[in-house]
């Protein structure tokens, strides 16, 4: 039985961990540490975790989490997982769901977040989207868990960068659900302000450009720049990417599901959609799963994949699970096969 503490216990992303783990068969929690409500038991601040969930809250105390735990999950703003990490390196494995962890390079980090982690490249750790790292987040000590939006771009575009049919110069237009900005309320996630409202956000300047950048890179084999506009949706979950990629040559639209159907040929979470068919957000909610699909503008020579995720569980909570199973040894959908939820 893998032992597990939460850090941030009760935001958004903390709350799903709880949801998923509560069910799995293979873990336990045993740590949960929120400031806010610290001493109050789980369900009571959450009443849905009733009979699932009836752990107490805890001040955060690194060592005792440490000395109980197998896993720690992160579910706190960027800038904490450092300090954490480094601290309780070696006795026990860390899972961040923020962005601490995530880059390559320390000076495009500290470019784009507040964090200040000196040591930052004598930390071992691996970036964890699964699909492309499986091999390497077996042994991770850290695993720096993949951002909502960089989960969708990534996956939509692996194949098509790889391939090699595609140049490197893609426009990636996303749509998120209002839970993507964490529960703490600011003006553009008030109700009044996001229900019947759609509006782009950081447009030129979102920080989970540089992390798909970094990674796109990588699979490409060559440096890929992307135009990335991320837009609030009134929805409540859910991430649509759309991305815009030029064709080398002319290229059938069969050849492109045979290059996607091959490369996720051994993925139980990500889906490719047969042509003409195209994914909706609602056929991932509430799941781990990745749809994606494609369609060729012929007249302009352009590859357009659309790629849809459960921003609370593919991109961070069901994938940090995810994460936990594979290094743990354990199957990997455990405790994360949920059908999608219709309505
Ligand atoms: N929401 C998403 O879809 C999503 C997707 C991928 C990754 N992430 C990342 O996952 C992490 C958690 O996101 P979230 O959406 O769960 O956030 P959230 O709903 O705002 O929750 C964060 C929790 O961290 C605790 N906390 C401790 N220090 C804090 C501080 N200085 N400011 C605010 N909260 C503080 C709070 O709990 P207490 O006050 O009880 O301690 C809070 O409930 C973030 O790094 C985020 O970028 C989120």
């Amino acid at each position: 039985m893998v032992r597990v503490g939460i850090f941030g216990a009760t935001g958004f992303t903390g709350i799903e961990l709880i949801r998923i783990l509560s069910k799995h068969k293979d873990a336990k929690i045993v740590y949960l540490s929120s400031q806010r409500y610290n001493s109050r038991v789980i369900s009571d601040v959450y009443p849905s975790l009733e009979g699932f969930c009836e752990n107490k809250l805890e001040d955060m105390d690194l060592e005792k989490a440490a000395s109980v735990c197998d896993v720690l999950f992160i579910a706190l703003p960027s800038g904490y997982a450092y300090e954490i990490a480094s601290k309780t390196l070696r006795k026990v494995k860390v899972i961040d769901l923020g962005a601490d962890f995530r880059f390559d390079d320390y000076s495009i980090y500290k470019e784009w977040y507040t964090g200040n982690c000196d040591e930052y490249d004598k930390i071992e750790r691996v970036y964890g989207l699964p699909e492309l790292y499986r091999e390497t987040i077996k042994k991770a000590p850290i695993i720096g868990n993949p951002g909502c939006y960089p989960t969708s771009a990534i996956l939509g575009l692996a194949p098509a960068l790889k391939s090699g049919i595609v140049e490197h110069n893609v426009i990636i237009d996303s749509k998120s659900g209002v839970s993507g900005a964490g529960h703490s309320p600011n003006q553009i996630n008030m109700y009044v302000e996001c229900n019947n409202n759609i509006r782009a956000y950081n447009v030129a300047k979102h920080r989970h450009r540089p992390e798909i950048e970094q990674e796109l890179t990588k699979i490409a084999g060559q440096n890929t720049r992307v135009i990335f506009t991320p837009h609030l949706t009134p929805m409540t979950r859910g991430i649509l990417s759309t991305m815009y990629c030029n064709l080398k040559k002319e290229t059938r639209i069969e050849d492109v599901y045979d290059i996607y159907k091959d490369f996720y040929k051994d993925e139980y979470f990500v889906k490719v959609l047969k042509p003409g068919n195209y994914p909706a957000t609602k056929n991932v909610y509430d799941s781990n799963f990745c749809q994606i699909g494609f369609e060729i503008d012929k007249h302009a020579n352009t590859l357009i994949i659309m790629s849809v995720i459960d921003n609370l569980i593919k991109g961070a909570s069901g994938q940090a699970v995810q994460n936990m199973n594979i290094m743990f040894g354990l199957p990997e959908n455990t405790g994360l096969d949920m059908v999608p939820t219709i309505p």
